[in-house]
């Protein structure tokens, strides 16, 4: 029997050592070594694919423009939302990690879409769930694919021979921290087994130009788990968020080679799996029968699209000592900054008040466009007057009271006018061609002049 061996690797770059050091000499990060088993043989992930394309490849440097473009297609995805966070379609050959929460539906994501990819032979790989839990679980989605395989072993060794056997068109792998180099003693998880499986599984998507989704595990404070290395080595990355109490789901872009980052794909979870949500807009904004005090819309930027969205306050006297500042899809340090601003410039006394803001439908939004509308809701709320009208709110709010422009207004102007809006307040500083738009525009400089337009 081999005599058991330990090694030392680096949490964040994967770099290895013999003995424990406290700093990485590789990445220079402190006290990121932590001791793993493995007894390591030459690698026989084979790479004797049929489909093999990369033989003979890049012996020698090439001159740039005499390099023939590929003319390999992207596939294309049914599910619209996935298909704009990837930058198009499915990029032959390319390893996408797909991260979240537990629980927040990164599984029902992925079978969904091997059961969408109907003509594609899709295979399935799991380490967390078994072949009738898979069953069970594809049964839920009104799709099918009559070519997706399911495949519970998880050693890539088996899943090499797999791969041999069945050449798939699509590989996806649920999830990267099952699986198992036999060649290692450590276990599943471990960053010597994510870092060697994962590069097997990198080395064969691009050797053969078969797409590998790889889902991801993520650590108590929301990082992928295992090695950083990993986010380096794949393609895309992709974060699967939202809050497990609302039904809304987020895909977004950390990292793209194929496409922008700054795309977000909006999902429902339904009892019948992931619904595309392509207005969202409307569903954002909660259905009112009458206008009620401390709420306001705000139109802010996702990606490249507009959203309308509802922020809502709640200002109500302190009443026990210190008071209260709660924040729910808003940054809580703006929250206080945005108090102290009303408190000086507007004279509201806020000191005094316990504030909670809420975004409606679990939404996180960084973006500072909608200040305005935050502080209209507070108002609204301090002063029990509701915000009469089908007024949107667009702006940002500066340390002196004033008004800042936002970017990208007029596509934040055309999706309030979509959904029935009749005034914006903006800030001055936006220049609007005043032709284009039939909505009402209210240029404000300055917090009061808002105040006193609402308020009087
Ligand atoms: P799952 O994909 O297992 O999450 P993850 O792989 O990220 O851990 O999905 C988790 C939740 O989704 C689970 O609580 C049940 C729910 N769900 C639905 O609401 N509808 C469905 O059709 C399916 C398949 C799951
Ligand atoms: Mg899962």
């Amino acid at each position: 029997m081999a005599k058991t061996s330990t090694s030392f690797f680096c949490k964040n770059c994967g770099a290895s050592s013999s003995k424990w050091v406290g700093k990485c000499s590789s990445c220079g990060e402190w006290n990121t070594y932590v001791e793993e088993v493995i007894h390591k043989e030459k690698s026989d992930f084979k790479s004797t694919w049929k489909k093999s394309i990369a033989k003979g490849q890049a012996l020698k440097p090439v001159l740039l423009h005499e390099v023939e473009k590929g003319n390999e297609q992207r596939i294309e995805i049914k599910d619209k939302e996935f298909e704009r966070v990837l930058g198009g379609g499915i990029v032959p050959g390319s390893v996408v990690l797909i991260g979240g929460e537990p629980g927040i539906g990164k599984s029902t994501l992925m079978l969904q879409l091997a059961l969408q990819l109907n003509g594609k032979k899709v295979l399935y790989i799991s380490g967390e769930e078994s072949d009738t839990q898979i069953k069970m679980r594809a049964e839920r989605i009104p799709f099918s694919n009559n070519e997706c395989y399911l495949f519970t072993d998880t050693s890539t060794q088996k899943i090499g021979q797999a791969f041999k056997e069945l050449e798939p068109d699509i590989v996806i792998v649920d999830s990267i921290q099952t699986l198992q180099s036999e060649l290692l003693d450590s276990t599943p998880g471990s960053i010597s087994q994510i870092k060697e499986t994962a590069g097997d599984m990198i080395r064969f998507a691009k050797e053969t130009g078969t797409p590998v989704f790889l889902i991801g595990h993520i650590t108590k404070d929301g990082t992928l788990a295992g090695p950083k290395l990993l986010e380096h080595m794949v393609d895309t990355v992709l974060q699967f968020e939202g809050d497990r109490h609302h039904v809304y789901r987020i895909l977004r872009t950390t990292k793209n080679r194929f496409g922008s980052t700054s795309e977000i794909g909006i999902y429902e979870m339904q009892s019948v799996g992931l619904r595309e949500v392509s207005n969202p807009s409307e569903i954002l904004i909660s259905q009112r029968d009458e206008a009620l005090s401390g709420v306001a819309i705000s139109a802010t930027i996702e990606g490249m699209r507009p959203l309308l969205i509802e922020t809502q306050a709640l200002v109500s006297q302190a009443v026990y000592g210190t008071p209260q500042r709660n924040s729910n899809g808003y940054d809580a340090k703006r929250l206080n900054m945005l108090l102290a601003i009303l408190e000086k410039k507007c004279g509201l006394k806020m000191g005094l008040q316990d504030v909670f803001v809420n975004i409606a439908g679990g939404l996180r939004v960084e973006d500072p466009g909608i200040d305005l509308s935050i502080v209209a809701a507070i108002v609204s709320s301090y002063e029990n007057v509701a915000i009469a009208g089908k007024i949107c709110f667009v702006g940002e709010v500066g340390l002196s009271g004033e008004i800042r422009a936002v970017n990208r207004v007029e596509q934040r102007i055309s999706e309030a006018e979509k959904l029935g809006f009749n005034t914006v307040y903006l800030s001055k500083f936006n220049k609007i061609p005043k032709s284009q738009t039939k909505i009402k525009i209210v240029e404000i400089g300055k917090l009061d002049e808002l105040l006193n337009l609402l308020f009087g």
